[in-house]
């Protein structure tokens, strides 16, 4: 495994990690989670995504209880919270969801009940929230790293003005600004990535950890032709997410860059995966997984890092931009 530094702090995360969205508690039960989260351990994976909206609270109990059965040293593992859409999905009362002083606080103590830790490495707003000042969320950030409930913050699909707000605030008042942010980055969605925060990059020092590396599971090549039973587009109310990918252009860019991946002899995962780690802003890239063999070849995207050169590189780039 590779280890990288999240932006300008001195924390590390392994370059692959792993995220429960969807599959804990939705797709997988315990037994499966757990080997899942032990191949990943074993394999040099040192962070564990999750977040209050999971399964509404669910997918961090499972986790939780995961962390207690492994007994693994508390300072081997990183493990994340956000907070903003709430655990009581449709049923949230008003203070039940957003970035108030209230919502982050008891949403940063409920998360660490459930994943029975005693703080949280990373804590991320889940969401901007255009209803709270950005004062109230940085403040109330730098008062949980005082008390020692978590390390880190960070920020999840904010844009550069709402993060570089949030670091004016924390100059002005010498605070701990956000140091990482969570975004979508995959081969078919790079802009924010690798356009819009490139002065982030420069100014304040972010981290990244990149979510949906796959697109979703699109990446795999695996709805070509269909979509296969048991897989996350066949997942009941899952169209707002398959109908994003599942268009007569992008399935087109995936045939051709299933092309490239046989040409370099790999599979489509691999290169996909491999491809996100290519960027040096990338922190770490967060592989989901509902199968042990998903997670095995995902994890060996590694070892195809260093056939993506050049010439791959702008293959890639002419099938997709
Ligand atoms: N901050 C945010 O707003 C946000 C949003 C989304 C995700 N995240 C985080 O990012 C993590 C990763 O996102 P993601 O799960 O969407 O990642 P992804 O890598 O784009 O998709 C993972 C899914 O693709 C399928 N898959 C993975 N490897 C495969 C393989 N080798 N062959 C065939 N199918 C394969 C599996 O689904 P099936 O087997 O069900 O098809 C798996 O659950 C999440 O767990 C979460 O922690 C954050």
């Amino acid at each position: 495994m590779e280890y990288r530094r999240i932006g300008n702090t001195g924390l590390q995360l392994s370059a692959f990690s792993f995220g429960s969205w969807v599959s804990f508690h939705k797709q997988i039960d315990d037994a499966l989670a757990d080997k899942l989260m032990g191949i990943a351990y074993d394999n040099g994976v040192n962070f564990f995504d999750n977040a209050e909206t999971y399964a509404l609270g669910e997918s961090e109990k499972m986790m939780g209880r995961i962390f207690k059965k492994k007994n693994w040293e508390r300072s081997s593992f990183v493990v994340s919270s956000k907070a903003f859409f709430g655990w009581h999905g449709k049923d949230n009362k008003p203070n039940q969801m957003g970035l108030s002083r209230k919502h982050l606080v008891e949403a940063c103590n409920e998360a660490l009940q459930r994943l029975q830790v005693d703080y949280l490495d990373l804590y991320f707003c889940h969401r901007p929230d255009e209803s709270t000042p950005i004062e109230e969320v940085v403040w109330t950030m730098n008062m949980l790293i005082h008390q020692g409930k978590i390390l880190y913050w960070g920020t999840s699909e904010w844009n550069a003005a709402q993060i570089m707000e949030a670091h004016r605030v924390a100059q002005q008042y010498n605070l701990i600004g956000p140091k990482v942010e969570q975004s979508q980055y995959n081969i078919l969605k790079r802009d924010k990535i690798e356009t819009e925060f490139k002065d982030v990059y420069k100014n304040v020092g972010l981290g990244i950890t990149a979510w949906s590396p796959l697109a979703a599971g699109f990446l795999t090549g695996k709805y070509l032709d269909g979509i296969p039973e048991g897989s996350r587009f066949a997942i009941k109310g899952m169209d707002w997410l398959s109908s994003q990918w599942l268009q007569k252009e992008k399935m087109e860019q995936v045939r051709q860059l299933k092309n490239i991946a046989d040409d370099l002899g790999v599979s489509m995962p691999s290169m996909a995966l491999a491809w996100t780690l290519k960027n040096p802003n990338i922190s770490s890239t967060i592989l989901g997984a509902t199968k042990e063999e998903q997670l095995l070849q995902n994890l060996k995207a590694l070892e195809v890092l260093p056939l993506l050169n050049d010439d791959i590189l702008e293959r890639i780039n002419q099938a997709t931009i």
